[in-house]
């Protein structure tokens, strides 16, 4: 994006997606949509998909998809780019392109078209986040059709800007809110993670049919679920989803929550002592308790220390094992100990910590234990 790009033919797109996690959406998007990432950085992957449909509302790494009317990363933070945010606008010559593919991806209109304008901006820039709202809208001016009517919730269609530091973003928002939250999920706990961050724990775990995934500390199943709508997705036949938490009550939200996607073992267990036969599970995806969660960092290690213990008991050799913590130091001491092979590892911010997402496999044959 050395220069503002102008959308071609097909569209390029964007997603905005949990700053850490760019990978793992580059990963979805190009994989499993086929499509060419042009840009990730910092919470943005720009692409360009081969054609423009309903699948790429169904990509579960990312918050959200946009059609890309312009971007650009040569803003410089003085007030001068008002002046081009607008030209660029002004001068995005597929608005019209954009709001037909919008159309045709959503239910039909039963009533007058209404619009949104949205800004959103991270940095010191000598400007406020209304000038450069007031920019895009000056630049739009014209290029609505003559009864669409501007409303502030609920708008039939919304045109964001996005600005990051120099790197600016402007286009169509094509997702909604289920993106994100997804329909599944109608219980929150406080500490219940980001779907999208179940997703990519989901990814990187890399189950395969007729395995066996167990959550064993599941709070209100989010990893389960997004297993489950994964290998549905996948078509995936023979995978099995287990899950279980040591609290009761967490436990009835699991099920509200899961109860429509109706494939997961669900039991009341304690983590440090399953109720499961030595290697009998293919892949531990788990997101335990956080140190402040649990209060004190002495606590962790005597809840830490017992768990991985049995997560090496019920993982297969060659078995794959996902945590996301906070306290990354101390479990990767616990797992190292084990002799478990480790591989990509993440820090994103969850609950407003640090916290890491460690991918770990444990070695095929017992001699290189
Ligand atoms: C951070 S939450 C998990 C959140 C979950 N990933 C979600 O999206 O809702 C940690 C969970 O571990 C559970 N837990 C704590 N100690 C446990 C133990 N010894 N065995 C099983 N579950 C335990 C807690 O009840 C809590 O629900």
């Amino acid at each position: 994006m050395a220069k503002p790009t102008q959308a071609e033919e097909t569209p390029a797109c964007y997603a905005m997606v949990h700053e850490g996690l760019e990978s793992v959406a580059v990963d979805e998007i190009t994989r499993d949509l086929g499509a060419e990432v042009k840009k990730a950085e910092r919470g943005l992957v720009v692409f360009r998909p081969r054609t423009i449909g309903p699948e790429l509302l169904k990509l579960r790494t990312v918050e959200d998809v946009y059609l890309l009317a312009w971007g650009t990363d040569t803003l410089t933070y003085r007030a001068s780019d008002l002046d081009q945010i607008q030209q660029w606008t002004r001068k995005t010559s597929t608005w019209k392109t954009l709001f037909r593919i919008h159309q045709l991806l959503k239910p039909p209109l039963k009533s007058r078209p209404t619009f949104h304008l949205v800004c959103q901006m991270q940095g010191k820039h000598a400007y406020r986040r209304v000038d450069a709202a007031q920019a895009m809208a000056k630049g739009l001016q014209g290029n609505f059709p003559e009864p669409w009517r501007p409303v502030r919730e609920n708008a039939y269609l919304e045109i964001w800007l996005t600005i990051r530091g120099t790197t600016a973003v402007c286009g169509v928002r094509l997702s909604d809110r289920t993106m994100r939250h997804r329909k599944y999920k109608t219980e929150h706990l406080p500490a219940s993670l980001r779907p999208t961050i179940a997703a990519s724990m989901v990814r990187l775990a890399a189950a395969e049919p007729d395995q066996i995934v167990v959550d064993p500390m599941c709070g209100a199943g989010t990893i389960l679920a997004e297993q489950i709508e994964l290998a549905s997705l996948r078509r995936y036949t023979g995978l099995q989803t287990w899950g279980g938490d040591i609290d009761a009550n967490t436990l009835l939200a699991t099920q509200t929550n899961l109860k429509k996607l109706n494939n997961s073992g669900l039991a009341r267990w304690d983590a440090t002592k399953l109720p499961l036969a030595r290697h009998s599970v293919d892949r531990i995806i788990s997101n335990p308790p956080f140190g402040i969660q649990l209060g004190n960092p002495d606590n962790l290690v005597e809840l830490y220390e017992p768990m991985i213990r049995e997560a090496d008991r019920v993982l297969k050799p060659g078995g794959k094992a996902v945590y996301l913590v906070t306290e990354g130091t101390i479990l990767r001491d616990l797992i190292r100990a084990k002799k478990w092979i480790p591989g990509k590892e993440l820090r994103i911010r969850v609950l407003g910590q640090l916290a890491f997402l460690s991918v770990w496999r444990k070695p095929e044959t017992p001699e290189s234990m």
